[in-house]
């Protein structure tokens, strides 16, 4: 592709003839297409281009149904946003065993968040130490107007603490901020404060005289909220009697199937080659459903491939016990969620997604998503411990293969029948399609 100066600054349609030019260059012939899935509602796509910067067009994913979730005594039917197959049907099909088995009991562990300031102090500890006790006060009257509000909700400023860390790296010192952000997830509340307090705490130091015989300034290198919330936690657990598992077990008994599974969830424990994958799996439903509600994936993800790996090894999230004849699986993770403010009031279908929920609160939310999670967790492992989970995925990839290969209704049903005890692949769907019989 060549250079390009101002590109932000052409309108939409001059940037899609910019970008059909340079295609033509590569010698690719079709016509830019991105036009075909801009909304037909002007207001509407308007919208989802104000979301970001250079948009050209949307990007679709399939929005699904996961019905028959009962968390805590309540029915919930979870929308999730996901593109690979299998994962719906996985959950559903987990949500609706447990239903008539308890169901998940969530609980909340804690919610609270964190950021800090950053900053370098080449000076004498015990000074920074002393200053920062006598104008922690005034630090925190400097932010009322901003926290007013949170306050007003039953959040606000939990606690903040100077650490210090210059066994990690010379002269590094923290604001440490612990923050209660009720139902928003808070970003811009958290960095409002923290940018408030680095900018209160070098201005207190110019003038404090504490300061004033040494040469040594308080350099303030960033302030930002941190999206490791170990203390924001939800856990979450299925239990019943080992012979219930029974509809689940293939071939084995219900206690051989208990075992291989708890076998399973140990490997991941240990194992870092299985745990990522593991955790990939957990992540196929808490992903899906942060982003039908408008909530931050990547936040998540990241916070919860450092809680797995908190103890300094990357471990699975979700834990399994057979005790006393009773097998429990369970999972406490990390979830920093929203369910008012960002992306969750202006993305049209978050709304939706937060009202087929029932409009919960971040609490409730965090619930849901922990169950998501550990249903996705829950189908994969069966699946993997007793067909594989190639059985499964390949039916819905044949739906994949046979709608790249515009296989007509007739065709579809005739190869869901044919494939039903074979391997599917792209080449052995083509190649029946091709023989097109008997579909004349
Ligand atoms: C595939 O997206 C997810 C799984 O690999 C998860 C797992 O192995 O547990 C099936």
């Amino acid at each position: 592709m060549d250079r390009v100066n101002g590109f932000s600054k052409l309108s939409k349609d001059e940037k899609i003839d910019w970008l059909e030019l340079q295609l033509k260059k590569f010698g690719t012939s079709s016509v830019v297409d991105v036009k075909k899935f801009w909304h037909k509602d002007e207001n509407l796509q308007k919208i989802f281009d104000d979301f970001s910067e250079n948009t050209i067009s949307n990007f679709y994913f399939p929005y699904g149904l996961a019905p028959n979730f009962k968390i805590n005594e309540k029915i919930y039917t979870v929308p999730l946003v996901i593109e690979e197959s299998s994962v719906v049907a996985a959950a559903s099909k987990s949500a609706k065993f447990w239903l008539s088995r308890g169901g998940f009991q969530a609980r909340i562990l804690s919610t609270t968040k964190k950021g800090q300031v950053h900053f370098s102090w080449k000076g004498p500890k015990e000074k920074l130490f002393n200053f920062f006790s006598v104008i922690k006060s005034e630090l925190l009257f400097s932010v009322k107007d901003i926290v007013a509000n949170m306050e007003s909700r039953g959040g606000g400023i939990q606690d903040v603490q100077l650490i210090d860390k210059t066994d990690k790296l010379e002269h590094y010192y923290q604001i440490d901020v612990k923050f209660e952000t009720c139902d928003a997830m808070g970003a811009n509340f958290i960095n409002s404060v923290l940018e408030s307090f680095g900018e209160n705490l070098k201005r207190l130091a110019l003038s404090h005289e504490a300061f004033l015989d040494s040469e040594k300034e308080i350099e303030v290198i960033m302030c930002i909220l941190s999206n490791y919330t170990p203390e924001c936690l939800v856990n979450v657990v299925l239990e019943c009697p080992i012979e219930e598992l029974g509809e689940f077990s293939g071939k084995m008994s219900p206690l051989e199937f208990a075992q291989k599974f708890e076998r399973a969830v140990k490997i991941a424990k240990v194992d870092v080659n299985r745990a990522v994958t593991h955790n990939k799996g957990i992540f196929n439903g808490i992903d899906a459903l942060i982003l039908a509600t408008g909530n931050d994936f990547r936040a998540i993800e990241a916070c919860g491939h450092a809680y797995a790996a908190k103890d300094g090894q990357y471990r699975g999230l979700s834990s399994c016990s057979l005790k006393n004849g009773r097998f429990r699986f369970e999972m406490t993770l990390p979830l920093a969620l929203g369910t008012v403010g960002g992306l969750t009031k202006l993305h049209p279908l978050a709304k939706v997604s937060l009202d087929i929920l029932g409009r919960p609160s971040a609490r409730e939310l965090m619930m849901i998503v922990a169950s998501v999670g550990l249903a996705q967790n829950f189908g994969a492992l069966r699946s993997l411990i007793t067909t594989g989970i190639q059985k499964g995925h390949m039916k819905m990839h044949l739906l994949n293969i046979l709608n790249q290969l515009d296989a007509t209704e007739q065709q579809v049903e005739f190869a869901k029948d044919y494939f039903q005890d074979k391997t599917v692949s792209f080449s052995s769907v083509r190649e029946l399609i091709e023989k097109d019989q008997p579909f004349q």
